[in-house]
């Protein structure tokens, strides 16, 4: 077991006035929390008319997001605010009997067959990518994330596009969805609590975000008119194409479908990675136990979709990395209908948050509970297995995150075909903090020094 305890935003001894929490959600959502947050069950406040609830105990996330889905499952006003003018009514944004439509024409795209397809295009992006490493000197930095987002846009563009598409087209798939968050973060943040638009708060870019969508949209449009040209029956836009075709989605909501699943798969894998890359570096021992275990198991030949479920080790890495980093650190949701809640009454509108920042971190449910410790998933007594509704780095229930098994296969084998050959450290004195945007990740590039093993 290591000691090591990675970096966190510092914890306030009491609890912020609703103007401080505002301007703490505009500098970094993570750092409003209390220290007596990381032990409360049930939390509310008001911020001017708008309740606000947050769900901090197993049985009431299970409530939430699983027994009383139905008044919970619409997401908060701005998130469907800032995605629509990118996704329209795809599924991430979407409620009612559009999303349960949506739902049920992509489960088979994620099926286990699938996703056995989908694992070689992983394997052999992140076989090329890691070609560029390899001509890099003993000792030379790389900038981690960066180098994480341009290889989990790699795979994310060739599963949606084609085996066709170039690490160029890529790059430039990243660049427009950058400018899109960065037209996304200079939205109104008062939405964020559903607040009406005389309290003060940061000016509103509409029309930046449409451009910035636009210019996706073109991109998009650019690379479907390729897929189908390439005629390859695996990649997501030929599944689409069938659907199109029989006038189940119009050629719009296809495309929405398509930048949806780019925004909600690339980052946080990408994010998770890089967490993991830096958490191994710090703890030798955990470095041992990922190589033992990667030599003995892939040794030196390429991996296959097969070694997935063998990688058990390098599976309890990511899932421990996932508790202490969620890359979606809050979820939000609005009550449709009037409800009670531990004897409280939460009225329809109210906004619903579950913090999986706080769950994963609770002194309730966890033991050593910000330390860095893989093993903990390793164990197969019931009785020390935490609630599973009090670890949902995937959400929970009927909105649970529809790319898990694809996620989980992609971070295994990216970590592990890293793990065979590199060896990645920081520099002395180098400080790693948390940011958190769209998903939570390493404040600046994460640059860490690089070498063969
Ligand atoms: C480590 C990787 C990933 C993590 C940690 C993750 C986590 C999540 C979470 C927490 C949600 C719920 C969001 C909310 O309720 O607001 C979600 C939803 C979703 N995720 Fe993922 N995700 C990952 C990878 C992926 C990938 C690779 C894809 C697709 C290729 C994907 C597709 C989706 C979709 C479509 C939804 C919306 C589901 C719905 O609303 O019904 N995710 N994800």
């Amino acid at each position: 077991m290591t000691d090591f305890i990675p970096p966190y935003p510092k914890r306030h001894k009491k609890t912020l006035g609703p103007i401080d929490m505002l301007k703490h959600i505009r500098r970094d959502v993570l750092s409003i929390w209390p220290e007596d947050a990381f032990n409360k069950q049930f939390m509310s406040f008001k911020i001017i008319n708008r309740s606000i609830f947050i769900a901090n105990h197993p049985d009431v996330v299970r409530y939430i997001l699983s027994t009383n889905h139905d008044n919970y499952q619409r997401k908060n006003p701005l998130m469907r605010k800032a995605l629509q003018p990118l996704m329209g009514d795809a599924l991430l944004i979407s409620d009612g009997a559009a999303w349960e439509k949506h739902l049920e024409l992509l489960v088979p795209m994620f099926s286990l067959q699938k996703i056995e397809q989908y694992c070689e295009v992983m394997i052999e992006t992140t076989e090329e990518h890691l070609q560029q490493w390899a001509l890099l000197s003993e000792g030379d930095t790389i900038a981690v994330f960066p180098e994480m987002i341009q290889l989990t846009a790699k795979i994310m563009c060739r599963i949606l596009f084609g085996r066709q598409v170039t690490a160029e087209q890529a790059a430039q798939v990243v660049d427009r969805f950058a400018d899109y968050r960065a037209s996304m973060e200079q939205m109104d943040i008062n939405s964020f609590f559903g607040l009406p638009s005389w309290v003060p708060g940061s000016k509103t870019s509409k029309n930046k975000s449409t451009q910035a969508a636009k210019a996706v949209h073109d991109l998009f449009d650019t690379l479907i008119a390729e897929a189908e040209e390439s005629g390859e029956s695996t990649s997501l836009v030929a599944q689409f194409v069938q659907l199109r075709n029989n006038g189940t989605l119009t050629g719009e909501q296809m495309r929405n479908e398509l930048a949806m699943l780019f925004m909600a798969g690339h980052e946080s894998t990408a994010s998770t990675l890089s967490w993991a890359l830096y958490l191994v570096s710090q703890c030798p021992e955990v470095e041992n136990d990922l190589h033992a275990e990667v030599d003995a198991i892939l040794g030196d030949r390429s991996a296959t979709f097969g070694d997935v479920g063998d990688l058990i080790y390098t599976r309890a890495i990511l899932d421990e990395t996932m508790r202490l980093y969620p890359s979606f650190p809050m979820l939000l949701r609005e009550a449709i209908e009037d409800d009670v809640i531990r004897k409280r009454e939460v009225p329809a509108g109210s906004i619903m948050i579950i913090v999986p920042w706080l769950l994963h971190r609770h002194q309730q449910y966890w033991d050593y509970p910000d330390h860095f410790i893989p093993e903990r998933f390793l164990e197969e007594d019931p009785e020390l297995v935490p609630d599973p509704f009090a670890y949902i780095p995937f959400s929970a229930g009927p909105r649970a995150c529809l790319g898990k098994y694809f996620g989980i296969a992609q971070t295994t084998l990216c970590l592990a075909i890293i793990g065979q050959f590199f060896r990645l450290r920081t520099t002395e004195n180098q400080v790693v903090e948390t940011e958190c945007r769209l998903t939570l990740r390493p404040k600046g590039d994460l640059p860490m020094l690089i070498s063969l093993r």
